[in-house]
């Protein structure tokens, strides 16, 4: 398994690749892998020659210092679930210094409003991190094809339009949720809830699933306090936004229209642990 730690040996490495044609999969990730990490890994696989997944928790995409700090690092760990699915992924696990090389800030991004809705409210800055890094990526690695989960619908959105924006040759491939059997979405931040935290954390997409039953009847106004509710009453949780959105400009709606996709969209506090999730509604 090849494990790079600087762009300069990878990308003489992907040079090869690239010389001989090889198509390129790209899934960046911050480590700390789950099934959702996997689950991009093996798409990109079954479609591209070779698979790149970066290793790299991103300093300037996170807006809280303690976040940051308390993010997991398990490379080891992570680079065992690579080898059990094979051996041929090839891991790039820069340093911050390799990456920012002494100048550890963000660029700034326009991405047409869709940095302004939701995470981007509540995450100032977040994502000019995410869009400076994935930039950066996508420059070392020349993916042809770059994987995203539909668990951070918004990032995904915002990766798109950075590409489209910055006309880059890359083909940005939404994946879905992965979830755990009682349906809580996988996350590295899972983790860091208790045993008994994780069992009742299943009552969010419980609660969106019940939402897109009930925006088959009701109005996005009608459903969202609805929601607002349920965590209200719910003492183990403190609700920090729910949204029914437009899917493609990420603003959120009163009245539903024909031909429009909505989703609804929540981020929630259990303990000081953040957990977010989406749902398609129609
Ligand atoms: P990270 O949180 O590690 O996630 C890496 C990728 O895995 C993202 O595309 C994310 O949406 C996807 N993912 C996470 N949980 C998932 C799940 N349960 N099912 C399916 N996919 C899932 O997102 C980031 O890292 C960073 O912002 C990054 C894009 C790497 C830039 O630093």
């Amino acid at each position: 398994m090849l494990i790079f730690k600087t762009q300069e040996d990878l990308k003489s490495h992907l040079q090869t690749l690239i010389s001989n044609h090889k198509t390129i999969g790209f899934v960046p990730t911050m480590g700390a892998l789950h099934d959702g990490h996997l689950s991009l890994i093996q798409k990109s696989m079954s479609e591209n020659d070779a698979t790149v997944m970066s290793i790299f928790i991103n300093p300037t995409q996170f807006n809280n210092s303690a976040d940051l700090n308390n993010y997991p690092r398990t490379l080891e760990s992570d680079v065992d679930k690579m080898k059990r699915i094979s051996e041929d992924i090839i891991v790039f696990a820069p340093s911050v210094e390799n990456i920012y090389q002494g100048n550890t800030i963000s660029q700034s991004f326009d991405y047409d409003g869709l940095e302004f809705e939701m995470e981007g409210k509540h995450r100032p800055g977040h994502f000019n991190g995410v869009g400076t890094i994935v930039k950066r990526l996508f420059e070392i690695v020349q993916p042809n094809n770059a994987y995203f989960g539909e668990k951070d619908f918004q990032q995904l959105q915002i990766v798109k339009k950075m590409v489209e924006k910055s006309q880059m040759n890359v083909t940005v491939i939404g994946q879905p949720i992965f979830r755990e059997p009682s349906g809580l979405a996988m996350s590295s931040r899972n983790e860091r809830l208790s045993a008994e935290d994780r069992v009742i954390a299943a009552f969010i997409y419980q609660t969106l699933q019940e939402a897109r039953i009930q925006f088959g009847t009701k109005n996005a106004t009608e459903v969202t306090k609805w929601v607002e509710n349920e965590f209200h009453n719910n003492v183990h949780f403190k609700l920090e936004y729910f949204e029914i959105a437009d899917e493609s400009t990420l603003k959120s709606i009163t009245e539903k229209e024909p031909n429009k996709k909505y989703r609804a969209f929540i981020a929630v506090f259990m303990n000081e642990i953040r957990l977010i999730d989406t749902i398609s509604l129609n």
